[in-house]
Parts: C-alpha cells; sequence; structure tokens
C-alpha cells in the first residue's frame, strides 16, 4: 500500500545489505514512520514478542525471514550441525507468540524445505531465502485475492442499499500491516472503495494495544477510506440504531470447522452482530486456517501479555510518546490477548479461493486437500 505516495510492503529484504531484513516497526505507528533493520533470528524474535511486527500473516512473514537470517549465522562447518542450529531458531522463533498459527506454519515450512533438500550449507541458505520470499509474496496475492472476493459481499449490500453508504464495523487491525500487503478485513474494502462503492468504517479502539485506534484509522487516512474511530464497547449500540450493515474480522486461527480466534473482544462484536441479524464476516488467508483443530474455544491457546499493557496508556504528548497509568497503582489486572469466537456466529470465511459457510463442510468445499486429513 502507498504511504505518502510511495509503495511499501510491510517486510522486505534491504536491497543493498542480502544479510539485513526491514521492517515498519509499528510501535510507533501512527505518530512516527520508522523503518527498522534486523540482521539475526534473536532481533527478529524481539520484534515479533515486542510487536514491532504484528498481525498473523506478518509475523508468518518476518517468522520466514527470522529463518533466512538464522540460515545466514547458523553453524556451517557440517550439514549436521547447521540443522541443530537451525531447529534450536525454530523453536525461539516459534515460542514468541502462541496464537496466530501463521508463524509455526511459515517456520515449519522452511524447515520441511531444508530437511528435503539442499546438498550443502549454501544451497540450504538459498532455500531459505526463496521459502521467505514465497511466503511473503504468496501472503500478498492471497489478501489481494480475499479483497477481490470480499468486494462482492460489500457490493450486494451498496445495491440492497441503493447504492447509499455501506457502513462496515472492523476489530483491531487486519489491514495491510497486520499482512505483507492489502491486509484481510480491509482488503475487501479497499478493492470495494477502489471500484467507487460508498463506504464508511467503523475501527473499534481495539484496547489494551489500540490497534484499530493507531493502525487501521492511520491505514485508512492514508488510503482516504472515511472512518470514525469508537470505543470497544460502542458496537452493540450502533447496530441497534441500523448504523452497521457487515462486520469484517481478520482471524489469527480458524479452526477446520469454523471456530475463528482473534483480538479480545471479537466474540462481543459477534454475538451483537448476531442479535441484530448483521452479517459477520471472517476474512483470512489459508495459511490462518489449523487443519488439525476441531474445537477452537477449548483447543485453541491464548496469548496472555504483559499486565503493564493494561495497567497504562501510551500516546503523543507535547510530540513525545508518553504512557500514562491509569489504574491503581500495582492494580492486579488480566491480559488475555485473543478470544474465539464459535462458527455458528460466523457468516463466512473470506478465503483467497472464495467464500465459505463457517464449517467443517464449507472450508472443506475450498480446501479439499484435506478431505481425509481432518
Ligand atoms: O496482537 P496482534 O496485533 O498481532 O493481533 C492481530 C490482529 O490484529 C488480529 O486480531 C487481526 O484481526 C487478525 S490478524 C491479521
Amino acid at each position: 500500500m502507498n504511504v505518502a505516495g510511495i509503495p511499501y510492503r510491510t517486510i522486505w529484504l534491504d536491497q543493498e545489505d542480502a544479510g539485513v531484513v526491514k521492517i515498519i516497526d509499528q510501535r510507533y505507528l501512527p505518530h512516527r514512520f520508522i523503518v527498522e533493520s534486523l540482521s539475526t533470528p534473536d532481533q527478529m524474535a524481539r520484534a515479533i514478542t515486542d510487536m514491532h511486527v504484528r498481525g498473523a500473516g506478518l509475523i508468518g512473514a518476518a517468522a520466514g525471514f527470522g529463518m533466512y537470517l538464522a540460515s545466514l549465522t547458523a553453524d556451517r562447518s557440517s550439514l549436521d550441525s547447521f540443522m541443530v542450529d537451525m531447529a534450536r531458531s525454530a523453536e525461539m522463533l516459534i515460542a514468541t507468540r502462541p496464537t496466530a498459527v501463521n508463524l509455526s506454519w511459515a517456520v515449519q515450512r522452511i524447515l520441511d524445505g531444508i530437511s528435503a533438500s539442499g546438498a550443502s550449507v549454501e544451497d540450504k541458505i538459498a532455500i531459505c531465502l526463496d521459502s521467505a520470499h514465497a511466503i511473503a509474496d504468496e501472503d500478498a496475492d492471497f489478501c489481494r485475492r480475499i479483497g477481490r472476493h470480499g468486494a462482492e459481499i460489500i457490493t450486494g449490500i451498496s445495491n440492497s442499499k441503493a447504492g447509499a453508504t455501506v457502513n462496515i464495523l472492523t476489530h483491531c487491525n487486519a489491514g495491510w500491516l497486520a499482512f505483507v500487503d492489502y491486509g484481510t478485513a480491509t482488503s475487501p474494502i479497499y478493492t470495494a472503495f477502489g471500484q467507487g462503492i460508498d463506504v464508511h468504517v467503523w475501527v473499534d479502539e481495539t484496547r489494551p494495544r489500540n490497534q484499530g485506534a493507531s493502525l487501521t484509522a492511520w491505514e485508512l487516512q492514508q488510503q482516504g477510506i472515511p472512518y470514525t474511530v469508537i470505543v470497544d464497547n460502542a458496537g452493540g449500540h450502533l447496530m441497534q440504531h441500523g448504523m452497521v450493515d457487515l462486520v469484517i474480522t481478520g482471524s489469527d486461527r480458524t479452526t477446520f470447522t469454523g471456530d475463528v480466534a482473534n483480538k479480545i473482544g471479537t466474540y462481543l462484536k459477534a454475538l451483537a452482530a448476531r442479535d441484530n441479524g448483521i452479517p459477520f464476516y471472517v476474512a483470512l488467508p489459508s495459511s490462518t486456517f489449523d487443519w488439525t483443530v476441531r474445537d477452537g474455544v477449548r483447543d485453541i491457546p491464548i496469548e496472555q501479555r504483559d499486565g503493564e499493557e493494561v495497567r497504562y496508556i501510551e500516546g503523543l504528548a507535547e510530540d513525545r510518546l508518553t504512557s500514562v497509568l491509569i489504574t491503581p497503582q500495582n492494580s492486579p489486572v488480566a491480559n488475555y490477548a485473543f478470544d474465539v469466537t464459535p462458527a455458528r456466529l460466523v457468516t463466512g470465511l473470506i478465503t483467497e479461493r472464495g467464500i465459505c459457510p463457517a464449517s467443517e463442510e464449507g472450508t472443506l468445499s475450498l480446501f479439499p486437500e484435506h478431505r481425509g486429513t481432518v
């Protein structure tokens, strides 16, 4: 997507130094646009844990490039010692964040690649780099396709309203900043807007890290799309008063049965949408499906993050990024980062292959290669 007219992805290999991976450090958005250089797998792991990069697709791509950086620093004295080092880096990267499945999927894809082929260390390094690029390119391509499929839903609603504004509510940031490009929940919005459909987006602020208020709002502003930031608890009220036509969120992990793990608070939006007869769609690339988990509520691991994220709120004061305490000093807090929306509340899943019902039959109809393995 463009930032001040310049096209950017969220992660890329430095053109001048193939030992350096560049990322947009999202901790500073929307106030500063800072590009960070990473040259070791440890730096990449830290960037994922501390959320310089975040969002399911992007942390998958980041883990891919992290494995490439690991291959550059791994022991080259023998193939065996190289593979031992790679396995150690894989473990470190996978441990950074537990809920989004894209991360372990990307790491495993690279491990499988270098286990199956590469006669020399140099060959295996080349496989790591090709795979990291392939993961990033695929992510961008899949998100672009999600945009085309999802835009049909928005167009349908626009037609049914005789071209009046389509009001879409989204939670957290499932935009291009959460992926390599385009995003998932935002991609249909970008496509529909590009086709001349009149859209307006309600952006949940998404406490505690405010990815909606700081990232989604910034993205939409960059693209010139009308939006309004709302507090997390406003969605139900807006839905009751006919001010929301459609909800689209992203996902960090979706079971093959259609249960959706996404940013904390998504479940409550789905409940309110169901109560008000509003379609609730989830947009995701195939790398976000977990084909091993049937019951998402029971079996998807939910990340719990540092309580300081709840006790403090961060913002710009007198041109400086500042944290402000909003609870009593040392207040006990709980910081569950994700929740699971059961499939029964999801109207449909928007994927790169099309839209399907949130059910085992639905996901297998689009991804028949998983029949017999789930
Ligand atoms: O904790 P984050 O910012 O990495 O959470 C990811 C999200 O933004 C998701 O909730 C999003 O909707 C799907 S992941 C692209």
